[in-house]
């Protein structure tokens, strides 16, 4: 995710913006700038890679500054390159921004028929020349106002202007920002650890609000320019703690970030009025996807997971077969390729050594690939022919959460586009499954809330030293996926089965006790779910359901009762995954194991 800086005041304004993009880095980025404004005029210096190239491009002149503004890039249009970089300038203004700007695309034709011109691939770019449109009629803070209300998506902006050069001007969308507050001097940051160092009394700005930041002043106001009072807050966290945004470890912070997480994938990608989905950008035309006669899904891992969930929505929403497999499997095997085939490969990194391999095995048979990868300009996002890239921002933990119920989503909405595009279902149909799309973020924030009873639950189950999760249909994968979170991260034996299947072998290890998990939907596979809860049940098996059925039959088996309230059978994957997560997440923190790097693994993992 990108990351933000800005500073005015007495200072060297330059080192503290460097050092606070340091504080940053854990976020993850690919390339890194500066702006600074040095007797009235705006200097900028950025590029592609690390901060220490960006550190060799800063010279004694801009260390004279007093005012300056930084940028952590994380690439979400337009590959990590120089140009790419923030910050992004119009006539006399400099800007950062982190976030997706959906309608883009129409306010850069808008701007170049007025003969703006575009020196890079971004979103942002925009922003800077539509402030500058409306700065060249009004002042500033009216213009950012004018342009913040043309936006479509997500924002934290940070802005400096020479026509202002005593001013720094903070607004956000979606996205976060802070201002920390010094007598003389005062901050603007994406997240407290980028200052902390300096000041720890900080304004969390909320959706809408703009922030105006002078040397000993700082005003708030709202999107209409009307001021606000907000509290000053001290922050008493540690700069470790500040850095997971105040959670205790990466994987529960990037728990928490899903609801975002989702929203961002499903952003712009799917009209709200679920009418339409729009994959121009994929390099898949509607005619390309209507030829399609065979998917096959290949990943390793979290994402092979999301693949096998991707298999029972494409087959049921799109009527188009699909077969499922290990990356390092698929890539060995003599396949004979059906014509008309895609390939996906699920990655969230775009860079695992099996899938890779998987993608230029089809690739190399005349088979066209698709790529769902989370990380732009990823070896698989160059590779592949068409790209669905998740925006779900990086990942630190090294067990897979928010970049695994994105990939869900992004396998629902092409499942759909593949439907339309095949004119397999009717319109009505798609409109009411693409709706509870937008619903989802939201019902991910409430799966959330369940956090508290399951703690109570890790406390009951912790030292249990084997696990069985089961589910049929869809929440099949969703079993295998809590039982290998679990196992990864707390280091319990832990097994996913299709709850079906369970009597031909795992039911020999059920004994009084044993603790069997159960996902259930509210859906064809109840019935059958509940027989295969009483043959546990048996045999003295200790039941801890998941269902979004709230039935007593089910209420009254279950040992402990988790009601995850529901929205259709393939989004619940979505939200019965957040309850998992976190229950490994609790288990393995009370068995004292290291959550955000479990032994022996990796993230990345780029060796076969
Ligand atoms: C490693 C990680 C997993 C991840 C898998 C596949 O094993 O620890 O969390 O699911 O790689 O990674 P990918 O980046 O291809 O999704």
């Amino acid at each position: 995710m990108c990351g933000i800086i800005g500073y005015i005041g007495n200072k060297n304004a330059v080192e503290i913006a460097m050092e606070g993009l340091k504080k940053l880095e854990y976020r993850g980025y690919d390339s890194a700038g500066i702006a600074a404004l040095i007797n009235g005029k705006i200097h900028t210096v950025k590029c592609k890679g690390k901060i220490k190239n960006l550190e060799s491009l800063i010279n004694e002149k801009l260390k004279k500054a007093k005012i300056a503004i930084g940028h952590t890039r994380w690439a979400t249009h337009g590959k990590p390159s120089d140009e790419n970089a923030h910050p992004h300038c119009s006539g006399g203004i400099a800007l950062v921004h982190n976030g997706i700007i959906e309608n883009y695309a129409e306010l850069k034709k808008e701007l170049e028929k007025e003969g703006y011109k575009f020196i890079s691939e971004t979103d942002t770019e925009v922003i800077a020349h539509l402030i500058k449109k409306y700065r060249d009629k009004m002042p500033l803070e009216k213009a950012v106002i004018n342009a913040v209300s043309r936006l479509k998506g997500s924002y934290a902006l940070v802005i400096i202007d020479e026509q202002q050069p005593e001013k720094i001007i903070g607004v956000r969308m979606e996205s976060p920002l802070v201002v920390g507050v010094m007598e003389d001097e005062k901050f603007i940051a994406s997240d407290v650890p980028a200052f902390l160092n300096y000041c720890n009394r900080v304004i969390f700005l909320e959706d809408g609000e703009m922030a105006i930041l002078e040397r000993d002043e700082i005003k708030i106001y709202d999107i209409k320019g009307k001021e606000k009072e907000k509290k000053l807050i001290s922050i008493t966290w540690t700069p470790s703690m500040a850095e997971k945004g105040g959670f205790k470890h990466f994987m529960l912070k990037e728990i928490y970030e899903q609801p975002r997480a989702l929203a961002d994938t499903i952003r712009g990608r799917v009209f709200p009025d679920g009418s339409k989905i729009n994959y121009d950008d994929l390099g898949l035309t509607q005619n390309k996807l209507n030829l399609i006669r065979k998917i096959y899904l290949v990943a390793c891992g979290t994402s092979y997971h999301a693949c096998l969930i991707g298999r029972y929505m494409i087959e049921k929403i799109a009527a188009v077969p699909v077969e499922v497999d290990i990356a390092s499997e698929f890539r060995y095997r003599e396949i004979p390729f059906e014509k008309d085939s895609l390939l996906i490969a699920i990655t969230q990194s775009g860079e695992t050594a099996d899938t890779l391999a998987a993608l230029r095995y089809a690739k190399k048979s005349g088979v066209k690939t698709l790529t769902i990868c989370n990380v732009l300009g990823s070896t698989a996002s160059r590779e592949a022919d068409a790209v669905f890239y998740t925006h779900s921002g990086p990942e630190i933990g090294v067990a897979s959460t928010k970049a695994f119920t994105s990939q869900i989503v992004a396998l629902y909405i092409f499942a759909f586009a593949l439907s339309m595009a095949k004119k397999y279902a009717s319109k009505i149909v798609y409109k009411k499954f693409l709706k509870e799309l937008f619903l989802l973020p939201r019902m991910a924030e409430e799966a959330l809330k369940l956090d508290d009873n399951i703690q109570q639950l890790a406390k009951e189950l912790y030292r249990k030293p084997n696990f069985l999760y089961l589910g049929r249909g869809v929440n099949y994968p969703v079993a295998l996926e809590g039982a290998l979170k679990l196992k990864e991260i707390s280091y319990i034996h832990a097994e996913g089965y299709a709850a079906g299947e369970m009597k031909h072998g795992p039911i020999a290890l059920v004994e009084e006790g044993f603790p069997v998990i159960f996902i259930v939907s509210n859906d064809l596979y109840l019935e059958k779910t509940l027989s295969n809860i009483e043959e546990i049940k048996a045999r003295d098996g200790f039941i801890i359901t998941f269902s979004s059925s709230n039935t007593d039959k089910l209420k009254k088996i279950s040992d402990r009762f988790i009601y995850v309230e529901g929205l259709n059978s393939y989004l619940d994957t979505v939200l019965f995954s957040i309850p998992l997560q976190l229950l490994a997440y609790h288990v393995a923190l009370l068995r004292g194991c290291d959550v955000d790097q479990p032994r022996n693994l990796a993230k990345s993992v780029t060796v076969e």
